[in-house]
């Protein structure tokens, strides 16, 4: 069993058809990367897994369940990660905070718990707490936890969107053009990172259009163009494709 499964997935806007039947299957365990030009719907290919967008037709399936329906914030709980192609950060708030934002997701205190003070709840925290000081340290921000966001550098702040985004428990991470902006040290260690976070069980769904990234690290490759698959397959695979040339790669020269 796939641990996600799109099937005939589809949404348009007016008269765009942003993302038309896509079929996929993406296998515990692997890196697997959407490539595909701007505008060929990968963004919102992500938007339709999270649950931020709802499919006009086709289904969502992960882990053997059928969540086409289920509310973004129940998708996380079940364990689909995400970063964000435009960061989310509170940038008024701290390192540590902007990453305890992951957590809540996980956190059994209620209300009343948070009110009162309990000690199951000051426990919960001091717990929470330390697990994030190790995903901070996991994407290098080590020393930053109490740095306001907005004072990061923008490497920076794409590494801590993906220690929020580790910090939700995933058991697939999606990553929307991590390394898009990046300078080549903080892309050398992105490329790194990646595969870490797959080591450490997660499985990762990738959007990219850095292509030596892409090549290097990917297990399989889907490619989008006008909202369809046109081709998948490993990185030789896709490589070849005449039609995946034509579309995109050809365009780059
Ligand atoms: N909320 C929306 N309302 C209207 N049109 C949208 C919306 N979201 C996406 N689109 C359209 O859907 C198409 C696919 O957009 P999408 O952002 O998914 O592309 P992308 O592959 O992520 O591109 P890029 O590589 O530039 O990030 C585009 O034509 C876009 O304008
Ligand atoms: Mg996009």
């Amino acid at each position: 069993m796939a641990l996600l499964e799109t099937q005939g997935l589809s949404i348009s806007f007016g008269g765009v058809h942003a993302v038309q039947g896509v079929d996929l299957q993406v296998e515990k365990g692997e890196i697997f990367t959407i490539i595909g030009p701007n505008g060929a719907g990968k963004t919102t290919f992500f938007n339709l897994v999270t649950g931020y967008y709802k499919a006009n037709s086709g289904r969502v399936i992960f882990k053997g369940d059928d969540i086409t329906h289920l509310a973004p914030y129940h998708r996380t709980k079940k364990g689909i990660g995400r970063s964000f192609q435009v960061l989310m950060l509170f940038r008024d708030m701290t390192v540590l905070d902007n990453a305890m934002v992951g957590l809540h997701c996980r956190l059994k205190s209620n209300l009343a718990g948070a009110l009162l003070r309990t000690s199951a709840t000051v426990r919960e925290e001091a717990e929470g707490r330390e697990k994030v000081r190790q995903l901070l340290h996991f994407v290098g921000l080590d020393g930053k936890e109490h740095e306001m966001a907005k004072n990061l550098s923008y490497g920076q702040q794409k590494r801590l969107d993906i220690a929020r985004a580790l910090a939700t428990d995933p058991e697939i991470l999606l990553l929307d053009e991590p390394a898009a902006g990046l300078n080549t040290q903080d892309l050398a260690s992105l490329t790194d990172m990646i595969q870490r976070i797959r080591d450490r069980g997660i499985t990762v769904l990738l959007i990219e259009h850095k292509m030596d990234l892409v090549m290097s690290i990917s297990d399989r490759i889907m490619v989008l163009n006008f909202g369809k698959k046109i081709a998948e397959g490993t990185p030789d695979e896709v490589r070849q494709n005449e039609a995946v040339i034509e579309a995109y790669l050809g365009k780059e020269e």
